[in-house]
């Protein structure tokens, strides 16, 4: 039998990309709102006064007069085996991956170990709201087992990788072209478009991949229709130098991916702070997205992503924790300091863009926007409900608030895990407070 069920309360979620349409056509706002969910999905978003007599008198309705309602929040970068290293000190991004990183991805052939962390990370995500990651795991086939499996319990539409691994990193984390290849075979076959799970082909970055490596991990992708490809870029400039040391072929640090044929629609970049004009274009012309992830680049001190030129090019971007090199699993957090980068920068970031960022534009970086990102009729019903009354100062604050894009402007200024009330994945309540 199909179940309906209604929550009344104020309501946001963005219908386009502010860049492209201007502000005021990017949302939609109803602040007596209602949300009807059949099941898994959407089916119907609107004024309470107009839904309200649609339904039947027996229909449970959820009111919650304190709340906002968005979609959930999509993460399009973060690592679950650094889970427990978050907020390691004092190293930028080559050192802290000899100091910590390696050690601690070590401990990842053990799968009880590997399913703990994986239970907790995700416990963690929808205490903050993130319903939808795209996530790297360790170069262990098991540490994508063990996440998998742990996802599908919630039924999450997540998205995973082994991470391949052959050069420039401690022996007990590498693997070779073949066995890279073959397990990360073996991992889509068994897990890609399993339920909401999909897989991601994820070399961890140029550095630690040989030639043979990246060329088996772009014949692999070229041999699906719809595997995602994650990696980094051009986050750091000890990195950059490295990499053009490693690979003195290529025209810059893009382009190493581009010989092997890992730029797609579903090729996710994290970091692209320090890149030229050519590598935008060619980032736009494939289709392919950034992970901005703002915690991230100021606590390992990487730099300044520029989204004015990712926008210039029409490149796609979606917001990432990047967790564990980011300090916050809290998307609202994250928020917060993108704000920041972009004050450095001289310009604004908006309300708005930024709720477009965290939802419908991560949605788009992974072409899943006819399925998540936002509460349009028919796409699955993942979503938030934040509370205006989460602590004192946020109360006393949105009081204040003049209208909906203030309001939004403050939970992203204030709000962290404690602003997230309940949480819900293809209808199903994942998370409440
Ligand atoms: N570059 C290569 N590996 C990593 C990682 O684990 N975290 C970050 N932030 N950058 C990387
Ligand atoms: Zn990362």
């Amino acid at each position: 039998m199909s179940q309906l069920k209604a929550w009344r309360s104020a309501i946001i979620h963005c219908i386009a990309d502010p860049k492209e349409v201007g502000v005021e056509q990017a949302y939609e706002y109803f602040e007596d709102g209602m949300l009807i969910v059949k099941d898994d999905k959407i089916q119907a978003i609107g004024h309470a006064a107009d839904l309200l007599p649609t339904l039947d008198c027996d229909t449970l309705v959820e009111h919650h007069p304190d709340g906002l309602i968005t979609p959930g929040f999509i993460d399009t970068h973060i690592h679950y085996p650094q889970t427990d290293m978050i907020g390691s000190y004092g190293e930028q991004l080559l050192t802290w991956l000899n100091t910590y990183t390696f050690p601690e991805e070590g401990k990842f052939h053990d799968k009880t170990h590997a399913r703990d962390v994986a239970d907790r990370f995700l416990k963690e995500l929808l205490r903050n709201g993130t319903t939808t990651a795209l996530v790297f795991g360790t170069v262990h086939k098991v540490s994508v087992d063990a996440f998998f499996e742990a996802s599908e319990v919630h039924n999450l539409r997540m998205i995973c990788g082994k991470v391949m691994m052959d050069r420039n990193a401690p022996d007990f984390l590498t693997d070779t072209p073949e066995t890279s290849y073959q397990e990360s075979k073996e991992l889509i076959d068994t897990w890609h478009n399993k339920g909401r799970l999909h897989y991601a082909i994820t070399p961890r970055f140029a550095p630690t991949s040989s030639d043979e490596q990246l060329k088996l991990a772009g014949k692999l992708l070229n041999e699906y229709d719809d595997v995602y490809m994650h990696t980094h870029l051009s986050e750091n400039k000890d990195e950059c130098a490295w990499v053009q040391d490693l690979f003195p072929e290529s025209k810059n640090y893009l382009d190493v991916y581009d010989q092997h044929k890992l730029l797609s629609e579903r090729s996710v970049f994290a970091h692209g702070i320090h890149l030229c004009d050519s590598e935008y274009h060619r980032l736009h012309e494939t289709g392919s997205a950034i992970a901005f992830c703002p915690t991230s680049n100021l606590f390992i001190g990487s730099g300044l992503f520029k989204l004015n030129k990712a926008e210039e090019h029409k490149v796609n971007v979606g917001m990432g924790t990047d967790v564990g090199g980011g300090t916050s699993f809290s998307m609202l957090q994250t928020l917060n300091e993108a704000y920041k980068v972009i004050q450095l920068q001289n310009e604004n970031l908006s309300p708005i863009k930024s709720l477009y960022l965290a939802t419908l534009g991560g949605a788009k970086a992974l072409r899943l926007e006819d399925k998540i990102g936002n509460l349009a009729v028919g796409t699955e019903a993942d979503f938030v409900i934040l509370d205006k009354k989460a602590t004192p100062l946020l109360s006393s604050r949105l009081a204040l608030s003049k209208g909906i894009e203030e309001s939004l402007f403050v939970f992203m200024t204030l709000g962290d895990d404690r602003a997230i009330k309940a949480t819900y994945s293809a209808g199903q309540c994942v998370h409440q407070r």
